[in-house]
């Protein structure tokens, strides 16, 4: 479903992802865990196309890109087409009210007449369980709401994919629970899933693959339970431990 080989990316000389491949099979939810700094963000971006890696391919239902022949405009928009991304601070528009935020897309980029837009808008609303604030401005809600809005945003446009960079971690504590939930909720309807997330509890009860990322390398994958309970790799251990350790302390 979606393939990504061999990516490279550097930022002048800084070589943020050295030799990256991951797959996700259609319904995966895979887990991207790593250090700050690790590229992660890079590399939802890359596999997005919002940032254009160096080298490697990038596969999307059989259709190949190889990043290191410039893409051609159209190549990238079917990639943008079906995949969305989440950000972690919400990325909203801040003029348009949440019905609006959610629409927009639908009516401007997929065409579809406003009537439908706003049914598909309405339905994925009620997925993030955020119902009778379709009027509301993104200042007037909670960061748990906006990033429910932001989810409901990726969600109505049917995409393969949805990436998720860190879309709790900007929350207060007491606001990351709601939006676990919702996360929960679509990755129950099989979408494909692709969260870079320090969520320990998510990552082991929904994820199917669990990536650990460091220095632009993937040190280490695989089921939760073997990232967790038994990791192979020392880097790995010694992050687990650390990120362990500081929720302990905010429990
Ligand atoms: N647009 C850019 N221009 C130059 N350097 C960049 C750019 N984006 C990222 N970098 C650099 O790439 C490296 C990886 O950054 P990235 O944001 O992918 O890490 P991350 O794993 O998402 O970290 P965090 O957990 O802090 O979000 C960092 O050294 C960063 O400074
Ligand atoms: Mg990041």
């Amino acid at each position: 479903m979606l393939k990504v080989r061999n990516l490279k990316k550097s930022f002048g000389e800084n070589e943020v992802l050295k030799d990256v491949s991951l797959e996700a099979k259609k319904g995966e939810v895979i887990v991207i865990l790593g250090p700050s700094g690790s590229g992660k963000t890079t590399l939802l971006r890359c596999i997005n196309f919002l940032e254009l890696a160096d080298e490697g391919i990038i596969e999307l239902d059989n259709k190949v890109i190889d990043t290191s022949i410039k893409p051609k405009g159209h190549e990238i928009l079917d990639v943008r087409r079906h995949t969305a991304m989440v950000f972690q601070n919400y990325n909203l528009f801040r003029n348009k009210t949440v019905l609006e935020n959610v629409t927009e897309a639908l009516i401007i980029v997929k065409k579809l007449p406003k009537s439908e837009a706003i049914a598909i808008a309405e339905k994925t609303l009620q997925k993030v369980n955020l119902t009778n604030k379709n009027d509301a401005y993104p200042v007037q809600l909670s960061g748990g709401q906006q990033q429910r809005v932001g989810i409901a945003r990726a969600l109505a446009l049917n995409p393969k994919v949805i990436l998720l960079d860190e879309p709790t971690s900007s929350l207060d504590p007491e606001l990351v629970g709601e939006v676990l939930t919702a996360m929960k909720t679509i990755a129950a309807e099989g979408i494909t899933m692709i969260v870079s997330t320090h969520e320990m509890s998510f990552a082991n009860d929904i994820a199917d693959k669990v990536i650990f990322i460091d220095k632009g390398v993937i040190v280490e994958q695989g089921s939760p339970r073997e990232i967790f309970t038994k990791p192979n790799e020392k880097r790995t251990k010694q992050f687990l431990d650390r990120i362990l350790k500081e929720w302990t302390y905010t429990i």
